[in-house]
């Protein structure tokens, strides 16, 4: 099965009432072991590469892992998404290299730090759907900015700064005619999300549930959704590590977003923690080992259980069959 559209997949899990992981790769390993969760799970999948992976791999040797993924799990609908573009030529460039969906992160600068205007967002991110609609890949916006900071990118600081107003998310929509939408509404990149479990207070499901509402129709996209499962905290912390107390956002919470709207859920510090409390493992207990296989296979292992369990939480498990994939070029024509 060739790549496909970021918008089918999103649109299939819409009718179905479920959210699919977006899940973010740096190398072979992490693709195999989304790959490997995928065929278990019978799951759909979407995987991302920040700008910062995409420096890291040379994102030609990506993509090429990518196309082996699609020969060698041809039953599963594949995205090559885009997180986080920071400009306009990020954006084509990756659409260039073979990506189905991008996204415009227009709610900072290109700087990838400062938060920028409303009429900027809409500028660039107007920009980037004119040229991705236009060869049939999808695009996914953001209004109100994140909290933390990933790969480079982010507002830091405060993940309660930025909020996504409802009435700017709207508006947002409907002049750039964004695909699937990111919302801030508390959560943070990174492992260090809450000092405690988030309550009301801190993660506003109520915010997210209101901009639903307002915007039935739109694919609502949470980032920052890791849930830094203190086993895996454990993990690392038994074997040398160093992590503070910490928490991410309840798996319960995600999926209350699933009933409200959200059809994509980006994951990377679970299967971070994952690879890290694995490799570990084997450094303390064998230290006499020098065979990379030796900590990479069990990484890859380690996060395709995470990635599994991910999949069957949010609902993707044992959708795979259900569509057969709408090339990027009637997609395009859908669009005009
Ligand atoms: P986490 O750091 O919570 O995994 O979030 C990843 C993310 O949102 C990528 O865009």
């Amino acid at each position: 099965m060739p790549l496909v559209s970021m918008r089918q997949l999103l649109d299939e899990a819409a009718k179905g009432g479920y959210g699919v992981g977006a899940f973010n790769v740096n190398n072979m390993e992490q693709i195999q072991a989304i790959m490997e969760a995928a065929r278990e799970t019978k799951s759909p999948v979407i995987v991302q590469a920040s700008r910062g992976a995409r420096a890291y791999t040379n994102d030609k040797f990506l993509y090429h892992l990518m196309l082996a993924a699609t020969e060698l799990y041809p039953e599963i609908p594949m995205v090559l998404h885009q997180d986080h573009g920071n400009s306009v030529e990020t954006c084509k460039s990756a659409m260039a290299m073979g990506f189905t969906s991008v996204m415009m992160d227009g709610s900072l600068m290109a700087d990838g730090k400062t938060p920028s205007s409303f009429e900027y967002n809409v500028s660039v991110t107007r920009e980037v759907v004119e040229a991705a609609h236009a060869k049939g890949i999808t695009v996914e916006g953001e209004i109100g900015c994140l909290g933390g900071i990933e790969d480079g990118h982010g507002a830091g600081g405060d993940a309660l700064a930025h909020l996504t107003d409802p009435d700017q998310a709207v508006e947002f929509v409907r002049l750039t005619g964004v695909d699937a939408l990111a919302i801030a509404i508390g959560t943070s990149h990174g492992a260090y999300k809450f000092t405690r479990k988030p309550t009301g207070e801190t993660l506003k499901m109520d915010r997210l549930i209101e901009i639903h509402r307002r915007l039935p129709n739109t694919h609502l996209v949470m980032h920052g959704s890791s849930s830094v499962p203190k086993e895996l905290q454990d993990i690392i912390n038994q074997y040398g590590g160093k992590l503070k107390p910490t928490w991410g956002v309840p798996i319960e919470e995600s999926q209350l977003g699933i009933k409200n709207g959200v059809r994509k859920i980006n994951v990377d510090t679970d299967s971070r923690l994952a690879i890290t409390g694995a490799i570990r493992k084997v450094f303390f207990e064998k230290p006499e080992e020098f065979d990379p296989r030796s900590y990479l296979k069990p990484a890859r292992e380690a996060m395709e259980k995470v990635v599994a369990q991910r999949m069957t939480q949010f609902g993707q498990a044992g959708h795979a069959g259900d569509y057969t994939p709408i090339p990027l070029e009637e997609m395009a024509k859908r669009y005009r």
